[in-house]
């Protein structure tokens, strides 16, 4: 294939040597000409390991080239990847002056092109998660004066690779994610990565877009967290290594999926106890860890937006009907339940509510749970029913707390749900 590179950095560069090597015939493209002439000679602008040997055998080739303009090779190109940079403003948003630059270029020189398939516009630049429909949709159709699909289309398809390891991540992604406008519309980006092995989604743009914030985010809080409990050993002198490698052992609860799902907020008997322990001892030991104290204020933020977020989709009294009380399925215990605090926020707002939890009976409460139910005798008492059928009967919203499969079949399907578990029914 003919594609077409705007923007000669390290990912733009890397992206080029990698389509040499594939094969395809590459026309690299940057307002910077020092860049230029460096890639037409077939040498890289940027330190990456392979990448020049690369680029010095696709120009051998006969099929590099360079530019200022993709002008001349306009009619030729099957694909144009946008690969300029989007750096940090001030404000901590992403400078969109080089993509907007670019994509009022591309959607004027469109104009030119005299070949009848529609060129494929591959966005590769990092942005914000609403940018392709609410910037460069528009600023395309407002340059070409039509909509993609006939003469043009567009993919936003983010890039994973990592400086240093890039022409391998290249080779080896964890994944390939393409946003498009509807399914099929980038038809796969025609081909160029059908011979990785690596799990393809496509998907929206703004998905598309969330995933690369998503995916850099948890990586910085990986290393923030990482270098707090590394702090916290020093200063215990416990070795951090050795407890990382117990901790990175644990593939189960720790490095997998566990936990990692948007749902309800923690509680129970153990992870607010042990994370207060730790937020204790880092004040002992006057370490400093705010990743770890954001964790417990951040959990209290999504309590309280669960508890707006139910009033906001149906006024006092109600009333409603709350599936789960005690802080996950199969289990009785209240200690820490974010169910029973937001019954209790819901009971204080005025709500008539009724609860099902098919995992407790108040008769059977020992110790601790047995001193809770005292405490929260409403909840516990008038609220609590185990006839659900009647109590669902009469409600204006169902809110699921935890998963019950079996009893959703006896649930009203006219009453509007809100699925905690699942985050669902939130929107809007
Ligand atoms: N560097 C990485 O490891 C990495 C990894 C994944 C994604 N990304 C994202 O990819 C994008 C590019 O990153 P980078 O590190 O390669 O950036 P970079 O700053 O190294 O390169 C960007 C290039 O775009 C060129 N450019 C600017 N305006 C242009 C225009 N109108 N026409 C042609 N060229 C133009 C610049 O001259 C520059 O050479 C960014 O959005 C970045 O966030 C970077």
């Amino acid at each position: 294939m003919h594609i077409a590179i705007l923007g000669l950095g390290y990912v733009g560069t890397t992206t080029a040597a990698c389509l040499l090597k594939d094969g395809h015939h590459v026309y690299g493209i940057d307002i910077n000409s020092a860049k230029v002439q460096a890639i037409g000679a077939g040498r890289s602008p940027v330190v990456e390991p392979g990448v020049e040997a690369l680029l010095t055998a696709g120009l051998a080739a006969g099929r590099l080239s360079s530019g200022s303009s993709l002008a001349p090779w306009l009619d030729s190109l099957d694909l144009v990847m946008i690969c300029v940079g989007t750096p940090s403003r001030a404000d901590g948003k992403l400078e969109m002056v080089h993509l907007l630059e670019v994509t009022r270029q591309l959607g004027r020189q469109l104009e030119d092109r005299r070949t009848a398939t529609p060129l494929l516009l591959v966005f590769r630049s990092t942005m914000a998660p609403g940018t392709m429909e609410r910037l460069v949709l528009p600023t395309l159709e407002a340059a070409t004066g039509e909509a993609p699909g006939q003469r043009y289309e567009v993919a936003f398809n983010p890039e994973f690779l990592r400086e240093s390891t890039a022409v391998k991540d290249y080779y080896a992604p964890p994944k390939i994610v393409i946003g498009e406008r509807h399914p099929g519309a980038s038809r796969r980006l025609l081909g160029i990565y059908d011979g990785l092995d690596a799990p393809v989604f496509e998907v929206g743009f703004a998905e598309a877009e969330m995933v690369k914030f998503v995916d850099n985010s948890f990586h910085a809080l990986k290393v923030a967290f990482a270098n707090e409990i590394g702090r916290l050993a020093i200063a215990k002198g416990i070795d951090p290594q050795t407890v990382a490698d117990i901790f990175l052992a644990d593939t189960k609860l720790n490095v997998s999926a566990a936990y990692l799902r948007p749902g309800g907020p923690f509680g129970g008997s153990c992870l607010p106890k042990d994370l207060g322990a730790m937020l204790a001892l880092a004040r002992e030991v006057g370490v400093q860890v705010p990743v770890l104290g954001g964790t417990r204020e951040s959990n209290a933020v999504h309590a309280a937006w669960l508890a707006q977020a139910v009033q906001a989709r149906l006024a006092p009294p109600g009333p409603i009907l709350l599936m789960g009380l005690s802080f996950k399925a199969e289990t009785d215990d209240l200690r820490n339940s974010p169910l029973l605090e937001l019954a209790e926020a819901l009971l204080d707002a005025g709500y008539d509510l009724r609860v099902f939890d098919p995992d407790l009976d108040p008769s059977q409460l020992v110790g601790v749970n047995f001193a809770l139910a005292a405490e929260h005798q409403e909840v516990l008492r008038s609220c609590l029913t185990r006839d659900l059928a009647t109590a669902a009967a009469h409600v204006g919203l169902i809110v699921l707390g935890k998963p019950m499969p079996e009893h959703l079949a006896a649930l009203p399907a006219a009453v509007p749900r809100l699925d905690i578990p699942q985050l669902r029914g939130f929107d809007g």
